[in-house]
């Protein structure tokens, strides 16, 4: 609950004591609306609360790790752009993380509300555990275990469904998986299917993590993926090199460097609808450089360099050989 809301509650209930009959419910009803509408999150105006996070990203005041600051750098663009086309309420939002991740006080002292409190540090939480996991050396076999709750949904492959409705997550890099588990753990990915998946209590803290997504990378890529109509092939092509390749690759195999997802073979319409969520700013953890990129892009475009996208292939190293199944999967192995 935030500050203003907690405020207009105390009120309602003081008046609650102390007015006539009618008052009150007019009271309640005024609060009633104020519930529903858009609240201000962060408790000081949005110019001042970058200023604050500018500095404290100059100085790091609070020693917090690279990590950190190259996330709360990224929520921090975001969160102008947001704020340049007036959703102002999302720019908060967007901005209340870099409080949290850089350990700087975000409002002035008493009026910090708790519940907004607790999912800051879930989300600072979820910040360190993606960066421990990332140091961590997996254990694969225990990978293998949390995996087996994974494959309800991506498959025992891990190549996910041809409808787009959940990706191919073989031969992703360990590192973006890292990233996008913990991201959709602090709940800056639109999509809440994922969620409960990737709360501490499903999967486990940072080892259980780096275990899983070491297990996912064993898994070989399948080339059988949904693709997009086939038309418009050659401007799709011309689309990616210029515009996309830069990160994804010139043959869409990511890059681990700059947390690029690999995208060749991924489902058509698992991209498309990534595509659609980055572009219209529904997917918070975006990079904020390939939504300035594709903010303008037409659909049709976008779709057909997804198509052209879709259609790459892997190195023949990492391709799954033709029905090629999970041989730990092989035998019920779960009890
Ligand atoms: C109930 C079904 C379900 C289960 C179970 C599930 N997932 Fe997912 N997963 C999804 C869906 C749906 C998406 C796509 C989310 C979106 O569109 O943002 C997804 C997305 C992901 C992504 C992001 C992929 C990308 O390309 O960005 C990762 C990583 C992931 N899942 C890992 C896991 C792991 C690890 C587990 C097991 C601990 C798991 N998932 C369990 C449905 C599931
Ligand atoms: C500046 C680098 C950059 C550029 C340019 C860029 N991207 Fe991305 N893209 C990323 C990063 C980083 C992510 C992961 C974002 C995140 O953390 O959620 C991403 C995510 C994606 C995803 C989601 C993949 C998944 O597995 O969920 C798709 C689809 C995508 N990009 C397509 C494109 C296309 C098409 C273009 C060209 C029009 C493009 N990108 C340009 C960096 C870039």
């Amino acid at each position: 609950m935030t500050a203003m809301k907690l405020i207009v509650l105390r009120k309602a209930s003081r008046a609650d004591r102390s007015k006539p009959r009618r008052r009150r419910i007019a009271v309640a009803a005024v609060a009633a609306v104020l519930l529903a509408a858009p609240n201000a999150v962060l408790a000081m105006d949005f110019p001042e609360a970058l200023k604050r996070v500018d500095h404290a990203l100059r100085t790091n005041p609070s020693h917090v790790s690279q990590f950190a600051l190259d996330s709360c750098f990224n929520r921090r663009n975001f969160a102008v752009k947001l704020y340049e086309s007036r959703q102002v309420e999302r720019a908060e939002r967007s901005l209340e993380f870099c409080f949290d991740a850089l350990e700087i006080p975000a409002v002035a002292p008493k009026a910090k509300a708790e519940a907004g409190l607790d999912i800051g540090k879930a989300k600072a939480k979820a910040v360190q555990e993606a960066e421990q996991a990332l140091a961590l050396t997996p254990n694969i076999k225990d990978g293998l275990a949390i995996y087996r709750e994974c494959a309800s949904c991506h498959k025992p492959e891990g190549w996910g469904l041809e409808n787009g409705s959940v990706p191919q997550l073989a031969g992703q890099h360990s590192n973006v998986i890292i990233k996008q588990l913990m991201d959709i753990r602090a709940g800056s990915r639109g999509n809440p299917m994922m969620e409960p998946y990737s709360c501490a209590e499903a999967i486990g803290g940072a080892q259980s993590v780096a275990d899983v997504a070491g297990y996912i990378d064993t898994l070989e890529i399948s080339t059988a993926n949904g693709k997009g109509p086939g038309i418009n092939l050659e401007l799709g092509e011309r689309l990616y090199q210029e515009n996309c390749a830069r990160c994804h690759g010139a043959r869409g195999e990511g890059d681990p460097l700059k947390y690029a997802p690999r995208i060749q073979s991924q489902h058509y319409k698992y991209l498309v609808n990534q595509f659609r969520w980055i572009r219209d700013g529904k997917r918070h953890n975006a990079d904020p450089e390939m939504v300035a990129q594709i903010k303008d892009m037409k659909t049709t475009d976008g779709k057909a360099m997804l198509d052209y996208v879709s259609r790459l292939e892997p190195p023949e190293e990492l391709q799954a050989p033709e029905g090629w199944k999970n041989p730990d999967f092989a035998e019920s192995k779960s009890n």
